[in-house]
């Protein structure tokens, strides 16, 4: 195998608030460049805080993140991250929210034209520019915080629970959409979800984390799969038995045995 773009390291965290609370521990996979990989687990187990760690706004208490050879060591405008919840800024519109990473790098105005307007278009926001969020549905605004994160050209896109929030039609959609800008720009892609149907729908691998502490259960490749992907697949036996496989490592990682290695790695 080439080598990985991104590797993580035996990463573990601990939140240090009124008391210590560890939410991974010995974390350890890698993502090949341009592959899509889904990231389920049950709630609470540190998705999130697995995503922050790999976007540089949290340093791991434990191992380490490499990407494109280098320690991770805090953000770089080659990593963008999508949240569930888009925090787009109110004031401004869909436009100027897009070039909001741009301006702040300093692009000269004419590319970050150029740029701006051609990401709007592939997230389908042509002719909503001068819109501000509030003016626009959920789907569109999760179409902005897209077009935000991919205006910069990141080479690793994280998305956390990006359509968790939208209707179930608008997030089928959202989904195709999201699998056809990957075609085009092949970047990184790490999406975390709580459909296990939805993470083999999309992803390459699906990565199966086990309850808090989380770590990696184990992952299911999913390349069997052709592409393009289409919502006929849905119903091949083929899939139902890929969501089974992923059913399946989920529940062994809420089985005693997580929580005893868990217990493990806190002695060491
Ligand atoms: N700032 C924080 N301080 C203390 N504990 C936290 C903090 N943020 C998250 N946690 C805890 O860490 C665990 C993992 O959280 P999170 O990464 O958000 O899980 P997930 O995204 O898988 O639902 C949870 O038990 C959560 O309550
Ligand atoms: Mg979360």
């Amino acid at each position: 195998m080439s080598q990985p773009i991104l590797e993580v390291h035996q990463v573990g965290y601990t939140f240090h608030d009124t008391h210590p609370v560890r939410a991974l521990v010995g974390v350890t996979f890698q993502a090949r460049d341009g592959e899509f990989l889904a990231l389920v687990g049950p709630s609470g187990c540190g998705k999130s805080t697995l995503l922050r760690i790999l976007a540089g706004l949290l340093r791991p208490s434990e191992g380490w993140v490499r990407f494109a050879g280098q320690e991770l060591t805090g953000p770089r405008p080659d990593i963008g991250l999508v949240f569930q919840r888009t925090n787009l800024l109110p004031w401004r519109t869909v436009e100027a929210n897009v070039r909001l990473p741009l301006e702040i790098r300093g692009l000269p105005k004419r590319e970050a034209d150029k740029r701006v307007r051609d990401m709007l278009a592939l997230v389908g926001l042509q002719g909503f520019e001068r819109a501000y969020p509030h003016q626009i549905s959920g789907g569109m605004q999760q179409r902005a915080a897209l077009a935000r994160a991919l205006v910069k050209l990141p080479r690793l896109l994280l998305l956390d629970e990006p359509f968790a929030a939208l209707d179930a039609l608008t997030r089928e959609r959202m989904n195709l959409e999201l699998l056809r800008i990957w075609a085009h720009h092949r970047q990184t892609t790490l999406m975390v979800t709580h459909s296990i149907q939805e993470a083999v729908f999309v992803a390459d691998r699906v990565l199966v984390m086990s309850d808090r502490p989380g770590y990696i259960v184990g992952e299911v490749d999913v390349t069997e799969l052709p592409r393009p992907r289409t919502w006929e697949m849905m119903a091949w036996p083929l899939f139902g038995r890929l969501t089974q496989q992923v059913r399946e490592l989920i529940l062994q990682g809420l089985g005693s045995d997580a929580h005893g290695r868990g217990a493990q790695h806190l002695e060491e």
